[in-house]
């Protein structure tokens, strides 16, 4: 079994999943590491083998390297409590999704319900190969979305999913007090709140 980089944490499992889907989660604190175009590369190499509907793959990514032209284009939209963090990044990338596909034996496009959620996935398989290649990444909703849309050139039939910061995690120094007193690792909702057998049971509120 590969050895994962991103050093563990101690967080607590039910039940034995690997370690890798464990030991990622999202600092905020980078170091000034640059992240060679080749890595990223490896992590949208992880994304593309993700599953989705039809095999539509309708993910799509975007990245600016920081120092590259386009690192302020990226940064320019976000909200500023994240543009705050994320411009330290050694990467941004906008995660886009395809809203139509060509089914098979077509020649028209035709809608897909599932865009968003097939992207969603293979955002998950580029978080934990960077995980698993000692990169941290950090998702992020927090922008404006048209402006994005406007800004990176992204026409209608694409929609703008998320921006995802990526870097070598640093010590969260330079952090404000705020930040720095959540850069740790989250908890999780116990697995008997997120799953049941057989119908929809009350403990899942309503
Ligand atoms: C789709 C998505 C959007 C997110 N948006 C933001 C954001 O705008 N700003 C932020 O600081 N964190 C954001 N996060 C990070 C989440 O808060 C974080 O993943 C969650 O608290 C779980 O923590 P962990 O990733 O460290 O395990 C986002 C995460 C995802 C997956």
């Amino acid at each position: 079994m590969t050895a994962h980089l991103l050093p563990p944490t101690d967080r607590t499992t039910e039940h034995p999943a690997h370690r890798i889907f464990v030991d990622r989660w999202s600092p905020r604190g980078f170091t000034d590491e640059a992240l060679p175009e080749s890595e990223l590369l490896t992590f949208i190499e992880a994304a593309r083998w993700a599953p989705s509907s039809y095999n539509s793959q309708p993910w799509r990514f975007l990245y600016a390297l920081r120092g590259s032209a386009e690192f302020d284009t990226f940064l320019a939209p976000l909200i500023e409590f994240n543009r705050g963090w994320a411009q330290h990044a050694a990467a941004l990338v906008y995660v886009l999704s395809k809203k139509t596909f060509i089914p098979a034996g077509k020649t028209e496009p035709a809608p897909t319900r599932t865009h968003s959620f097939d992207a969603g996935a293979a955002w998950a398989n580029f978080a934990n190969q960077a995980a698993l290649s000692g990169w941290a990444t950090h998702g992020m909703s927090g922008f404006d979305v048209a402006a994005a849309q406007t800004a990176l050139g992204v026409p209608d039939g694409f929609a703008v999913e998320i921006a995802i910061a990526v870097g070598r995690k640093g010590d969260g120094e330079k952090l404000p007090a705020m930040l720095k007193e959540r850069e740790k690792p989250s908890a999780r909702l116990a697995i008997a709140e997120i799953a049941a057998s057989g119908l929809f049971p009350k403990s899942f509120g309503g």
